[in-house]
Order: structure tokens, then C-alpha cells, then sequence
């Protein structure tokens, strides 16, 4: 295993569509997600994909911590997960702003509206076909990382810029979080 460069906002392969994955049984694609799993884990990273460690295909890795699981999202026992050729559609048209940040763009969080609930399928880490569905924070990384996949970062789906802050003013953007939670709760559905 090693670790690998992550690639940073501006150079191109994060701008790249990524290929489907051919074989998702060649043993070069296990090696490569388990360099993707080190890479992540040591970075303090919930998730990554492919194109973010400059090799522009469609596999994703990511981390759903215990205390951010829904009771029946089947998930392994660490809580990480790979997916090869994933595809993500919507549960419903609800919509929650949350806090995100990427590892290709360091220091930075913002405020972005997810899908609050998907059913995502794709192919695991063992060859195997996974579907599952997935609520809140389960849901904001795969759609994260997936939209990786089709060169889009978190920034472009921001509606707000002024919600955009570095870490260590992490605060207010905690507080204009909340705020916007209240306002997609009262509103229901927006874009
Ligand atoms: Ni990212």
C-alpha cells in the first residue's frame, strides 16, 4: 500500500469526465482503492475519488463514521466503502444545505444543498453489485464523490458564496447552517 498525491483545484484531471471502470475485478482496480482507503484515512478525509489522486475513472472510497449512520445503511463495520461505476438518483425531491469540505481544496468549507435522500448502486470492493439507500451525511459524501467523477466540485453547486469560509472560522458557518436547515424545513423542497 502507499500513499498517494492528491490532486488540488486547478489542475484539469478534476475537471476531467472519468471513465467507466472495464474490469472492476482487475487486481490493479483492489490495488488502487486500497491506496485510495490509505490515502483518505490519512488525510482525515470522509471520502475521495480516483480522479482526485490524477487517475480519471470512476471508483470512489468513503467513510460513514458510526455516529453518523442510519441504523439499516449496510455499511462495513469501519464504515468505509468503495464503489466502482457508481450511479446515484434521488429519493424524493427533498433538499438539506450542509457543511462540506474536499481534500483538493484545502482550509475551505461551504454550505451546499445535497439530495437528503438517494439510492446509489455500483460495484464494491469485492467484485459484488451494492445498492443501497442513504439519508443525511451518508448520502451528502456519495453524492460528493460521484460528482467527482463528472469533474464537478462542491463549489459549483454552492448557491451562496458568502458561505464559503476557512476552517478555523468554522463557527459561523456552523450558525448559517443552522439557520438554512430551519428555512428547508419550513420551505420543504428547494433547489
Ligand atoms: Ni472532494
Amino acid at each position: 500500500m502507499s500513499l498517494l498525491k492528491i490532486a488540488r483545484m486547478g489542475h484539469p484531471v478534476l475537471r476531467r469526465t472519468a471513465d467507466p471502470v472495464a474490469d472492476p475485478t482487475d487486481p490493479a482496480v483492489a490495488q488502487l482503492i486500497a491506496d485510495m482507503v490509505e490515502t483518505m484515512l490519512d488525510a482525515s478525509g470522509v471520502g475521495l475519488a480516483a480522479p482526485q489522486v490524477h487517475v480519471s475513472r470512476r471508483i470512489i472510497v468513503f467513510q460513514v463514521p458510526a455516529a453518523r449512520r442510519h441504523h439499516d445503511e449496510p455499511v462495513g463495520p469501519d464504515g468505509v466503502m468503495a464503489l466502482i461505476n457508481p450511479v446515484v438518483e434521488p429519493l424524493g425531491d427533498r433538499v438539506e444545505s450542509g457543511i462540506e469540505g474536499c481534500l483538493s481544496i484545502p482550509e475551505l468549507r461551504g454550505v451546499v444543498p445535497r439530495w437528503a435522500a438517494i439510492r446509489y448502486s455500483g460495484i464494491g470492493a469485492d467484485g459484488a453489485p451494492v445498492t443501497c439507500e442513504a439519508h443525511g451525511f451518508h448520502a451528502r459524501v456519495v453524492q460528493h464523490e460521484v460528482d467527482h467523477l463528472d469533474g464537478v466540485l462542491y463549489l459549483d453547486r454552492m448557491l451562496d458564496l458568502r458561505l464559503l469560509a476557512f476552517e478555523s472560522e468554522l463557527q459561523y458557518l456552523v450558525d448559517e447552517a443552522a439557520t438554512l436547515a430551519a428555512l428547508d424545513a419550513a420551505e420543504g423542497t428547494s433547489p
